[in-house]
C-alpha cells in the first residue's frame, strides 16, 4: 500500500484528500497500488472531521515513517514549507506541491535535491491550477523549441477584469464584490499587484530556458490602475483587456518576460479566457501555437492536479520521475527598455494637439467620451514610450500595453 502524507488540511490539502479517497479505485489503479492518506499535518485540530484521526502535529512522524514514500506540500509560503519539503526530499521522499511561491524561489535547488536523492520533485498544480500545463511542456513538447508564452496565470484577477468588462464596475467595488464570493483573499495584494502571476511565469520561463529566472527581476505591474474608461476604449477599438504574463526567449540567449494588464485584440483565443478561469498559449519552434485552458484555481481543481502528481511518483518509487531540465544557473533578463510594443494612452482632452506632435501615426478610438482621449501609438520600445509621454505631463491619465 502506497501511504501519502499531506502537509497542511486548508483549501487545497482537504482537496487532495477528497481526490485521494473518493476516487481511490481509479487512483489506485493508476498508481498501481493501492494508495490512502496516512498522516495530515496541520497546527489545528479538526474535531468532527472525517479524517480526524489522521491529524498529526509533529511533521518528524512523516520523516521518520519508512511506509511514507510521497508527501503533498500543500501548506503555501516558503519558511517551513521549504525546511519540509528539503528535509523530505533529502530522505528520498517525493514532494508534490502547488506552492508557486516556493516552487519560483527554491524549484531549481529542490529539483536537484530530488534527482541526487532518486526521488521527485513535483509542481503540476503551481501553474494554472487544474490545468495540465507543467506536464505538457516537460513531457509532451520536449521535441520543441520553446519560442514564447503568453498567459492569463490568476484567476482573481481575471474575474475581476471580466466583471468590470461585462458589468461597467469600478475597480474597487469588482474587488469588493469578488472578496464577498470568495474569488479574492482578504488580503489580494498578491494578486491584483500581478505577484502570483509572476511567481507561476518565472516557473514557465525557468522551464522554458532550462535555467534558473529569479521571479524578483520580471517587471510586474498589477490591474490596481485599470479603470471603466479604459475598457470603453478597449471595446471602441474591439479589444479587452487582460493581465498577461509574457516571456520570449531571445535569439541572444536573454528572456523578455513581464507581467502587466494588456489590450487584447477580439480575434486573439486569450480574449475569450473569462472569469476565474486561466489560459497558457505556449508557440513551439516546430508546432506552432498550442493553448492549454481551464479552471486556474480552487480546491478540487488543484487538488487533481497534485494527486496526478502523486500517481506519477507512485510509478517511479526508487527512481526520479523528474524530466525537466532547470538548472540552478541565472537566466539573463532582457532590459524590458528596449523591447518594442505599441501603446493605448489616455489623457485629457485638452492634451490632443499635444498628444498628435509627440505622437505622430497614433489612431485615435472614438469611445464617446468628452473628458479624455485615447489614442493607440505606433510600435516603440519602452524607453521611448517613455520618455515622449513624460512630455504630456499630467494630462497622461493612463497606459495600457497592447498584447
Ligand atoms: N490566487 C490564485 C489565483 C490562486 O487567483 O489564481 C491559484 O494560484
Amino acid at each position: 500500500m502506497i501511504k501519502v502524507a499531506v502537509l497542511g488540511y486548508g483549501t487545497v490539502g482537504s482537496g487532495v484528500v477528497e481526490v485521494i479517497e473518493s476516487n481511490n479505485a481509479e487512483v489506485s489503479a493508476k498508481a498501481g497500488e493501492e494508495m490512502h492518506v496516512g498522516y495530515i499535518l496541520d497546527l489545528r485540530d479538526f474535531p468532527g472531521d472525517t479524517y480526524e484521526s489522521l491529524v498529526i502535529h509533529d511533521f518528524n512522524v512523516i520523516l521518520e515513517d519508512p511506509e511514507v514514500s510521497i508527501v503533498c506540500e500543500v501548506m503555501g509560503g516558503v519558511g517551513a514549507a521549504y525546511q519540509f519539503t528539503k528535509q523530505l526530499l533529502e530522505a528520498g521522499k517525493s514532494v508534490c506541491t502547488s506552492n508557486k511561491e516556493l516552487v519560483a524561489k527554491h524549484g531549481a535547488e529542490l529539483l536537484e535535491i530530488a534527482r541526487d536523492r532518486k526521488c521527485s520533485y513535483m509542481f503540476e498544480a503551481s501553474v494554472g491550477g487544474g490545468i495540465p500545463v507543467i506536464r505538457p511542456i516537460t513531457k509532451a513538447l520536449t521535441a520543441e523549441k520553446i519560442e514564447k508564452i503568453t498567459a492569463i496565470l490568476n484567476g482573481t484577477t481575471n474575474y475581476i477584469l471580466t466583471k468590470m468588462e461585462k458589468e461597467g464596475a469600478g475597480y474597487g467595488e469588482t474587488l469588493k464584490k469578488a472578496q464577498e464570493l470568495g474569488y479574492a483573499e482578504r488580503n489580494p495584494e498578491a494578486d491584483v499587484e500581478g505577484l502570483d502571476a509572476c511567481r507561476k511565469v518565472a516557473i514557465l520561463s525557468s522551464l522554458m530556458m532550462g535555467k534558473n529566472v529569479d521571479s524578483g527581476k520580471i517587471y510586474t505591474e498589477g490591474i490596481t490602475k485599470v479603470g471603466t474608461a479604459d475598457f470603453d476604449y478597449a471595446k471602441a477599438a474591439g479589444m479587452t483587456i487582460k493581465l498577461l504574463a509574457t516571456s520570449q526567449a531571445l535569439e541572444d540567449g536573454s528572456v523578455l518576460a513581464m507581467v502587466t494588464p494588456a489590450l487584447v485584440p477580439l480575434e486573439h483565443p486569450l480574449s475569450v479566457v473569462n472569469d476565474v478561469y486561466n489560459g497558457v498559449f505556449v508557440r513551439g519552434n516546430m508546432l506552432g501555437d498550442v493553448m492549454f485552458y481551464g479552471r486556474g484555481a480552487g480546491k478540487l481543481p488543484t487538488a487533481s492536479a497534485v494527486v496526478s502528481d502523486v500517481i506519477d511518483c507512485a510509478r517511479h518509487i526508487g527512481r526520479s520521475s523528474i524530466v525537466c531540465i532547470w538548472d540552478k544557473e541565472e537566466a539573463r533578463l532582457a532590459d524590458i527598455e528596449e523591447s518594442r510594443k505599441r501603446f493605448f494612452v489616455r489623457a485629457k482632452a485638452s492634451a490632443k494637439e499635444a498628444a498628435q506632435g509627440l505622437f505622430p501615426g497614433s489612431s485615435f478610438v472614438e469611445a464617446g467620451r468628452t473628458e479624455d482621449i485615447g489614442f493607440i501609438t505606433e510600435e516603440m520600445s519602452e524607453k521611448e514610450f517613455t520618455e515622449k509621454s513624460r512630455a504630456l505631463g499630467d494630462a497622461l491619465l493612463g497606459r495600457i500595453r497592447l498584447a
